[in-house]
This record gives structure tokens, sequence and C-alpha cells, in this order.
């Protein structure tokens, strides 16, 4: 099939609701941080799957571990056991904060189960904190808890229990508290509103806040989490647990897979009958998750990811004194931004046109999410593109 018979099916078949931001390729293979499309063209990628392939497309860990459990037992429901699903749990409680996981397929439903449990252990509070550009999903409540507008489509003309304040702003959350305030949600840096990293001792103020106010504080690690940082999970910059923490995108090493973890006695709160999932924590998506988190301790890929976002960084900020259209470069781990002067969309294109996949979000903020298992050569590469665009923005 061509390219413009693909997209001719899409015109007649698939709901438009991508089209301001779908290009006309056709990618049909993936092998580590490239991907090549319909007409045989290759693509350095270092934006995989809005962060979903966070060791490359196609990791040889995944693939063997998922085709493997493919031949035996792809889903059963969760009223059996399933030999990977426990397992999982305690890789993910052993890395983080010893707590307990619900299992379930995408960021958004982790969101959701994250709220809804916090308004069980918390009830009758129900108001929960969260902040100025963040981002949390699109489903109605994650689209609510968005403190966006812009995402906000659809809701019933009533008050669903959000109140927002601006991120890295302590003295606007304690404002914000009153006595029907359960909880605060918050990503540690946040990743679709524009790279922000809050100041250093923010989340640990924000810990203490929570606990003098008896309130849960949630982490939405959909996006930071699971290596991504050059963390297991970003809080851990920054000397301040969670109560609550949701995971999906790079968590399934490329397969659809979504949890929260919550602190035991917090968790023990989503008693039979308050929450499901058909798919959540089925056996294939549970050796991706499980395949990903070997393969980042065996190939002690946090340190690796580590360097290759700081030569990133360094590449990009070099650049900087050249081109003054950048105005800044900031990042954690496989996390980094470029902030623009001038609006990012043209730039994104003519990245592509050069080879090289980005995003650009929040209008001027390009976003590089290169996998944990980039190497130098592809960095030195992403940086030349970069350099040979930017004069023509
Ligand atoms: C921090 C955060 N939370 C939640 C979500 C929603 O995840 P999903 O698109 O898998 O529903 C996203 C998606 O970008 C995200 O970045």
């Amino acid at each position: 099939m061509t390219t413009d018979e693909t997209m001719a099916l899409y015109s007649s078949h698939v709901i438009g609701n991508y089209d301001a931001v779908r290009v006309p390729v056709v990618l049909v293979k993936g092998e580590g941080s490239y991907v090549w499309d319909q007409e045989g063209r290759r693509y350095l990628d270092l934006f995989p799957g809005w962060g979903v392939n966070g060791l490359g497309h196609c990791h040889p860990a995944v693939v063997g571990a998922v085709q493997k459990q493919t031949g035996k037992l792809m889903h059963v429901a969760n009223d059996y056991y399933n030999e990977h699903q426990g397992r999982l749990a305690g890789m993910i409680a052993e890395r983080s904060f010893g707590g307990k996981c619900f299992f379930c397929n995408s960021g958004a439903e982790a969101v959701e189960a994250a709220i809804k449990l916090a308004r069980i252990y918390c009830s009758p509070r129900y108001k929960i904190i969260t902040m100025t550009n963040s981002f949390h999903g699109r489903t109605s409540m994650a689209m609510v808890a968005t403190a966006q507008p812009k995402y906000q489509f659809g809701l019933p003309p009533v008050d669903l229990g959000f109140v927002y304040v601006p991120f890295d702003d302590l003295d606007a959350v304690a404002a914000a508290i009153d006595a029907d305030t359960c909880a605060v949600m918050v990503e540690p840096i946040q990743g679709e509103g524009g790279v922000n990293i809050p100041g250093a001792d923010y989340h640990a103020r924000l810990r203490e806040l929570c606990d003098r106010h008896n309130m849960l504080l949630i982490y939405d690690e959909v996006t930071t989490g699971s290596g991504r940082t050059g963390k297991y999970y970003a809080y851990q910059h920054f000397g301040a647990e969670p109560d609550i923490m949701t995971l999906a995108k790079a968590m399934g090493g490329g397969l659809a897979v979504g949890a929260i973890e919550a602190r035991p006695d917090v968790a023990a709160k989503l008693t039979p009958g308050t929450h499901a999932s058909t798919f959540g924590g089925n056996p294939l998506a549970c050796v991706g998750a499980i395949a990903l988190l070997e393969t980042i301790e065996r190939d002690n890929l946090l340190e690796h990811g580590t360097k290759m976002g700081e030569k990133l960084m360094d590449g990009l900020r070099g650049l900087a004194g050249t081109f003054d259209m950048i105005a800044d470069v900031r990042g954690k781990g496989c996390l980094i931004g470029m902030e623009l002067k001038v609006p990012g969309a043209e730039f994104r294109t003519l990245c592509r046109n050069e080879g090289l996949l980005i995003n650009c979000t929040h209008g001027n903020v390009i976003r590089f999410y290169p996998s944990l298992c980039a190497a130098p050569e592809e960095i030195d590469e992403a940086v030349s593109i970069v350099k040979t665009v930017l004069p023509r923005i």
C-alpha cells in the first residue's frame, strides 16, 4: 500500500481528531532509535511514541519476552492469578516506595484510579489541587484535573472538585486548601506543559504541606516514570515520596500498560468491587513491563540515559551560543526541552524533512525524549540536524 492509499483510508474511516498533528508519513518499521516509513525512508526518532518506547523501538528483550508469552497465555481475567502481575508489582515496589499496585492500560486510566482512590481514602473530603500547565489525560475526570482549558471538551456544567494553582508555587497550594481538600496531584516535572522543572525544595515542602493537612500527595509519573529522567521514578530526584503514583507510557517497553502504586494503607481502601479493568495486568503487558525493568538494571540504563541526556543538552546549549532563537535548554535524563523564542511548528517540520522526529509543545518548546539506549552517535546526529535546521526558521 502506498502512503497516499493509507492516508485515503484514514480520511474515509478514521475520526479526524488527530488531523491537526498527524503528518503525511506512514511508519512501518522500528529498530532502536530509528523508524522507517512506507517509502523506505529512515528517521532518527527522538520522541518515540510520545515517550512510550523508552528502550527504543522493538527492544530485543521486550520482543523476546512478548513473543514467548504470546505463544503461552495472552490474556486472563482478573478473577484468576497470573504469575507475572504479582512479580511486576513487587519489582515496582522494590524500586520505589514499597506500595501496592493496581494495573490498567493507559495513563488516563491510572489517573482516574488515583483520583478515585484518593477520594475514597479521604472521604468525605473530595477536592484535589492540580497545577497550571499540567497534563493528566483525556478521560473526563483526567481532563478536568488537567489545568488547561484548551484540553477540556464535552464536560457537564458541574463542579467536579478540582482547584488549580500555579506550578512550583507552594504559597498558592497552601492558600487553596480548605476543609474539603483531600489531595494534591502533580507531575514531578511537567512534560506537556513545557518541560518545567520545579525548584529544588518544592516537592519536599509540598510533602510537608500535605502531611500537615492530612492530604494525599499523588505524583503523576506517566511521562516521568520508568527511567525517563535517569531515576526509576522522577520524584526520586527531589527527596519526597508520594502516597499514590501513576505510571504508563514507557512502563510497558512499548506495550499498552498503566498502573497506580499506593502506600499499603491507602491501597487497602480499593476494596473488592470499587475498581476494575478487563485488560489490566494481563500476562502479555506484564512481561513487557518486567522486561523493561530488567533491561534497565542489566544494562545500567539509568546511568547511560543520564549521560546521553546530558550529551544532548550540552550539544543544544552549544548551539545556543550561535543561534539566538534558543531561549533555554532544560531537562533531566532523557526528558529534554529546548525553548525557542519563535513558534516551533515549522522547526518540527524542517527537522522531519531532514530525518529527525521530535515534538513541539506549548507552541515553542521542542521536546526530545531519546530512548535510554540511545547511542552517542545518534545524539551527535540529532544535534547536527538541529544545527542545520535552526538557521532556516
Ligand atoms: C503526565 C501525564 N499523565 C497522564 C497522561 C495520559 O496518558 P494516556 O495518553 O496514556 O492516557 C499523559 C499523556 O501524555 C501524561 O503526560
